[in-house]
């Protein structure tokens, strides 16, 4: 049996070293909790970038995994399948009173399976309905993304991260898709401008995420989403709502664009909808933008987009994350644990903690320093999280997580940053 050292050792001669991970080799996991190969236990407090918003090995979940891998996994989309259309129904019913649907026909929705996958179907989507319905003339459809976006790593989509500081997303993988432009995340009057100056008959859609996970947990201002919901109305440019990091109950709504009551015409998730345990992902719009005048047989599909397991999954995933009313839970404890958190910072820390933000279970603190060892300095006492960018913790626990779970964990930060 190898050792820890030996089993990340393998990873970093055998792997490509496209991630600097923290030093811990995990082997088990139950709810918010982890194991490391030698049974030390760790509150998890990245939940896989939002992945595990049900915890780790729902039972339920687990259930329905194993139930499904004993009838058929996999069947491709040659065929149709008895689970693809039941989760796909109870996915549109959820999503119903969310999207835009001025013309009221119907929500559909294109099953993936990772969130950069679900990015590239919403991009080809919108270009789709651009030069079908909207008629833009050829090849000149426009789509306006935000600064400090992420939206995964495709070599289209790397091409519009603004992400330059090492070269990172966007360095070294050009020539890149041409059509997108980049505005200030949050700045409405910015993103009217852009759409006029590229002619509005150009525009085929605004992709935006409505809290930017990746770039450190930025909230836009209030008014935001409202005003750039008007404007994508005012112009008929789709309003695409990347909410593969924060829906799903994540930000204490069941999506974060509903901390404003924000209906957009096309919903980009994938994460939490896999429960932790298979890659889930779909875009969600309605039959006016995805219908059959707009995607036909062929023009996009994935092996195994759609598949009975994933799909029998992501129904449990939806029922529990729906029946068990996570959002709320997310939105009570978030509070609590940011109150906690602003605690600490008003004490004198090793390093300034300027800034606690966050909604629901999505939190950041920001540090006038490097994070770095304080993730490690967390890791050695029980807590993972991880740094986004070099001065941002997130804390982003399983939306299970208790009061009683928060007080150890708020402890244990205090620890590692007064001493
Ligand atoms: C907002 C957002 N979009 C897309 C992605 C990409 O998802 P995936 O890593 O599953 O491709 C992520 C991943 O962190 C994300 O946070």
């Amino acid at each position: 049996m190898p050792t820890s050292k030996e089993l990340m050792e393998m990873d970093t001669t055998y792997g490509a070293h496209n991630y600097h991970p923290i030093a811990v080799v995990i082997s088990k996991a139950e709810g918010v909790w982890v194991y490391d190969l030698e049974g030390k236990k760790y509150l998890d407090c990245l939940s896989a970038y939002s992945s595990h918003n049900t915890g780790h090995r729902h039972p339920e979940i687990i259930k329905a995994l194993k139930d499904q891998a004993d009838l058929v996994t996999l069947t491709s989309r040659a065929f149709y399948n008895d689970k693809m259309g039941p989760f796909l129904k109870q996915l549109c019913d959820v999503m119903k009173p969310h999207v835009n649907d001025p013309k009221k026909t119907g929500v559909m929705a294109l099953p993936m399976n990772t969130g950069a996958e679900a990015v590239e179907t919403g991009l080809k989507v919108a270009r789709a309905w651009g030069y079908i319905k909207k008629k833009i003339p050829k090849d000149q459809a426009k789509i306006i993304v935000c600064k400090d976006n992420f939206h995964g790593r495709t070599i289209t989509i790397v091409g519009f991260s603004t992400d330059i500081s090492h070269g990172r997303y966007f360095g070294n993988f050009g020539p890149y898709t041409p059509g997108f432009v980049i505005i200030t995340y949050g700045d409405a009057e910015e993103l009217e401008n852009r759409i006029l100056e590229l002619g509005p008959e150009n525009v085929a859609g605004f992709l935006f995420e409505p809290m930017q996970g990746e770039a450190g947990v930025l909230i836009p201002h209030k008014g935001f989403l409202k005003k750039a919901r008007e404007i994508c109305s005012k112009y008929n440019v789709l309003m695409i709502a990347d909410e593969i990091q924060t829906g799903l109950g994540r930000t204490g709504k069941l999506f974060a664009c509903d901390h404003e009551n924000v209906q957009p015409d096309m919903y980009l998730l994938g994460k939490a909808l896999g429960g932790g345990v298979y890659p889930v992902s779909a875009v969600v719009t309605t039959t006016e933008i995805i219908g059959p005048d707009v995607i036909v047989p062929g023009v996009h599909g994935s092996t195994f987009g759609g598949n009975p397991l994933g799909s029998a999954v992501a129904m449990k995933a939806l029922n529990l994350i729906v029946g068990e009313k996570l959002a709320d839970r997310s939105a009570e404890m978030g509070e609590y644990f940011m109150v906690g958190l602003r605690k600490i910072a008003a004490k004198k820390t090793k390093i300034p903690i300027i800034d606690v933000r966050g909604k629901g279970l999505l939190i950041a603190i920001e540090l006038d320093g490097k994070a770095r060892p304080f993730t490690e300095g967390m890791k050695d006492k029980g807590i993972l999280a991880k740094e986004t960018h070099s001065t941002t913790i997130r804390f982003a626990p399983p939306l299970v997580i208790t009061k009683e779970q928060i007080d150890w964990a708020l402890k244990i930060i205090e620890e590692v940053f007064v001493g």
